[in-house]
């Protein structure tokens, strides 16, 4: 568990700039448990090709798109109950001291496998907007340059990029940050989910 301080360091980078990137944010007990949950998704054939918007969208999505994901629950997946405690202590955190009304999470594990990709885009689509902040905890050992996946985020001008590796975080605001996730040479592994500030439901009524 972090500290205030900390967190505070953290959220103060998030503010300023519209995300924040922290390494080695995830233990290695706290990632070795992801990975064995990782590793049980995919022989279990959990995982699955991902699409964007509504369901009817699918077929366009491979161009865009190229991921495989499995949904978290958190009262299904107990194995991961260090997992979700991470999540609900940043999401405490957050209200506390961004005054954020955060009131749900959604989270998956993600694959890109060889040679995919995730087109530049941003985490709000039009018929869903309650994104408020995007978490991503990359679990990529051993990655190198030239791996490729790479995600970039695009500033104004500039682009930021940020390589996939082992246990780092990144935050950043759904609404304001356009990024895309470069071709990855190597299966690339990632755990993905959004604070969202109301329940989802109501966001399909708007
Ligand atoms: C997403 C996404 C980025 C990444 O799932 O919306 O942009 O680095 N993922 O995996
Ligand atoms: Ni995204």
């Amino acid at each position: 568990m972090y500290t205030d301080e900390q967190w505070i360091q953290w959220f103060d980078k998030l503010a300023e700039d519209d995300f924040v990137v922290v390494d080695d944010f995830l233990s290695d007990e706290q990632f070795s448990l992801i990975m064995k949950f990782f590793k049980q998704a995919e022989e279990n054939d959990h995982l699955k090709k991902a699409g964007i918007g509504t369901s009817g969208e699918f077929q366009i999505e491979s161009s865009v798109r190229g991921d495989f994901i499995y949904w978290l629950d958190e009262s299904r997946d107990t194995q991961l109950a260090a997992f979700f405690e991470i999540v609900n202590d940043l999401i405490s955190k957050l209200k506390r001291f961004c005054f954020l009304s955060l009131s749900g999470s959604e989270f998956h594990i993600a694959k890109y496998p060889e040679g995919s990709h995730y087109d530049r885009h941003l985490d709000q689509f039009n018929e869903r907007s309650n994104r408020q902040i995007t978490v991503l905890i990359y679990l990529n050992e051993n990655w190198k340059k030239g791996d490729g996946g790479e995600l970039v985020i695009y500033k104004e001008d500039q682009e930021i990029v940020v390589e996939p590796i082992a246990k780092r975080l990144l935050l950043f605001k759904s609404d304001l940050i356009e990024h895309e996730v470069l071709r990855t040479d190597v299966p690339r592994y990632s755990l993905t989910g959004w604070l969202l500030h109301q329940p989802a439901s109501v966001g399909y009524l708007i």
